[in-house]
């Protein structure tokens, strides 16, 4: 089935990343300045093709899985010891009483509401404190919808998207709460009638809070008080609170909007900046031909320009409570508006914290949040409000391996009203131009974000870039064309979550290993040479440390692209940061990416998504309708995963 492009877009401006500063930094290593760096931060580029040293990580305890090139494979391969089921797909019940999915993808919008929704993305399980290896929620997102949501695809009549169709897209967007619990037997199950379950989707009241509510430009006709709007798009990735609260990330929300004025689009560039199309697009949902409250084209007519505005209630982060079924969603517009991966919590000993987050769209930035509060461990309602007041900062990655967090706060780093940026509404609103103006850097398309458990070292994926030439190369994104990303990580100064000032390098390099060859026996391209100390990927995208310190990578790769050959199907993938070893730990079927991941506290059940499968998994019959999966991952002998 046919799906839609969501990261298409790329960063038009005209920051230097760029070959002067690659000048500079060969200018910093012909010093010893710059050699004692590289030898300090691994000196990644040089290392193509050096051989790997032989196995030496105690962390990695299990066998590698062989990567799955046959076409059409269509299941899940865990390493040796481990068992993989399906717990969750596309349909299920979430409601009590919800009806049945019907294989022929007949369920209305209203069944849907009531069900699983599609493209399960990043997740988190919530443990009860009673039992809380064996009984909590799962929180999962539902990222975007496929052509298989419907009986015949996505249909359209005179041009138009039928109304039923678009509800139930809308309804297959948001996010799924499920109660679960491990039987006596040891297996868990989803719990039907829960007081708990609950489905929001985008359709779903939610508050606007933060430096942008009520402002000017939240209000629509719909909503003349721009406080509440109507549901939440395209979950990614995700985040959790040291308060126990959900962070869903809103990323390609642009995609399900249109502003036909071509004159006013380029001029606003709440609108342009975020590649809103400007043209009806058939590759696209075309939700405004059925549901007028996504055509953002001004209406003079009409109230506050009618729904012109509507654009700008999208790009946040979502707190969701998943233990109060009746709290509404907040959208926290202190952190930025932008297309948001994720928000990553890192918490200092005294209570202060940040949330990192990418833009994942080519050439877009690396933010962080950090609240003007602190946390309070002991009072989850004096946390509440925490994401409303705080500081926005982007990164800024130095050729010499520092870095600086730069405030895109009123004021400060030239965001002054005389340089355009008004009040820090407008900043907020237009995070990419505030971070255009100060410089950041543009990376390979920043995904999810990891804080490992110990250190709180800072690990981000960036998972591809081929559009970036081989002048606009820079040390923290060392490769033109880049088809198979890479990981990259920092150190705040003092391990302070809050620090301004940090040092980086480049984990690794995705790509075939040293000494590969292509098909005609010549050495591998090298913007596809890699530098993985062990099993093979490309495209890096999901990213957790467990509670021991492995890092858990999930891939998302065109698995048909000849680039991607040798990988195989996409993969889940665990490294030990200090050896810098790769292991395949298990491999999903043919067309899917493999995202999200979550364990119990004691690490002996792991949950992952299987998003988007091509064939037909869950069901291997080469018939029924494929459908995105949470897949539960236990230990034959209840070990740790892992181990
Ligand atoms: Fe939805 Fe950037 O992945
Ligand atoms: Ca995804
Ligand atoms: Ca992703
Ligand atoms: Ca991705």
């Amino acid at each position: 089935m046919p799906q839609f492009p969501t990261d298409i877009v790329i960063n038009p401006s005209a920051n230097p990343t760029l070959s002067q500063i690659l000048a500079s930094r060969r200018d910093l290593l012909k010093g010893g300045i710059g050699l004692s760096l590289l030898g300090l931060f691994g000196g990644v580029a040089g290392c193509v093709n050096e051989p790997r040293p032989a196995s030496t990580s105690s962390l990695l305890g299990f066998k590698s899985v062989a990567p799955q090139t046959d076409p059409r494979f269509d299941r899940v391969v865990v390493a040796e010891g481990y068992s993989a089921r399906p717990f969750f797909s596309w349909g299920d019940p979430v409601l009590p009483g919800a009806p049945a999915w019907r294989p022929d993808a007949s369920d209305d919008w209203q069944a849907q509401l009531q069900q699983a929704g599609d493209n399960h993305d990043g997740m988190h399980f919530f443990p009860f404190p009673d039992d809380p290896n064996r009984h909590g929620l799962l929180v999962i997102n539902h990222e975007y919808v496929n052509a298989t949501l419907h009986p015949n695809g996505f249909t359209r009549q005179d041009g138009k998207r039928p109304l039923d169709e678009v509800r139930k897209e809308q309804a297959a967007h948001g996010v799924s709460i499920i109660e679960i619990r491990q039987d006596a037997s040891g297996q868990w199950q989803r719990v039907g009638e829960s007081r708990y379950n609950r489905r929001i989707s985008a359709m779903t009241p939610m508050a606007i809070r933060g430096p942008l509510a009520g402002s000017e430009h939240m209000k629509t006709a719909s909503d003349p008080s721009g406080t509440v709007v109507l549901g939440t798009l395209n979950n990614c990735a995700m985040g959790v609170t040291p308060w126990g609260t959900y962070l869903a990330c809103e990323e390609n929300w642009h995609i399900y909007f249109v502003n036909r004025d071509q004159a006013d689009h380029a001029q606003r560039p709440s609108h342009a900046r975020y590649h809103l199309p400007n043209q009806s697009d058939p590759k696209k949902y075309q939700w405004d031909t059925a549901d007028p409250r996504f055509d953002a084209t001004p209406d003079p007519a009409q109230p506050f320009g009618g729904q012109v505005h509507e654009p700008h209630r999208f790009g946040w982060v979502v707190e969701i409570d998943p233990f109060d079924p009746a709290s509404q969603p907040v959208k926290r517009t202190a952190l930025g508006r932008f297309c948001r991966e994720c928000a990553v919590a890192s918490l200092g000993e005294d209570g202060r914290m940040a949330f990192y987050s990418g833009d994942d769209s080519k050439g877009e930035y690396i933010y962080k949040f950090v609240p003007a509060g602190r946390f309070n461990p002991t009072s989850k309602t004096a946390n509440r409000d925490l994401l409303d007041e705080g500081t926005l900062y982007v990164a800024r990655f130095n050729a010499d391996g520092t870095g600086q967090w730069r405030a895109l706060q009123v004021g400060e780093n030239g965001l002054t009203p005389a340089n355009g940026f008004p009040d820090q509404a407008y900043i907020l609103l237009n995070a990419r131009l505030a971070a255009d103006h100060v410089q950041a850097t543009r990376m390979d398309r920043p995904e999810w974000v990891a804080v490992h458990p110990r250190s709180r070292e800072v690990y981000v994926t960036l998972t591809n870039n081929e559009l970036r030439e081989a002048d606009q190369v820079d040390a923290a994104n060392p490769r033109a064309h880049n088809l198979h990303g890479h990981i990259l990580r920092w150190r705040e100064q003092n391990a302070d979550p809050t620090a301004t000032e940090f040092e980086w390098d480049v984990f690794l390099l995705a790509g075939e290993n040293a000494g590969t060859r292509d098909a005609n026996g010549q050495p591998v391209a090298p913007n596809l040479a890699g530098t993985i100390n062990g099993d093979i990927f490309s495209s890096p995208d999901g990213l957790a440390f467990d509670a021991a310190g492995r890092l858990w990578i999930e891939t998302d790769y065109g698995d048909s692209e000849p680039h991607n050959r040798n990988m195989g199907c996409n993969q889940l993938l665990c490294a030990d940061p200090a050896s810098r070893e790769v292991r395949r730990f298990l491999v999903g079927p043919r067309g899917c990416e493999i995202t999200g991941i979550t364990f119990t506290p004691d690490q002996r059940t792991l949950w992952i998504n299987v998003q988007h499968p091509g064939l037909s998994f869950p069901a291997s019959d080469g018939v029924s309708r494929p459908r995105s999966t949470t897949v539960v991952i236990t230990k034959d002998d209840g070990g740790v995963i892992g181990t």
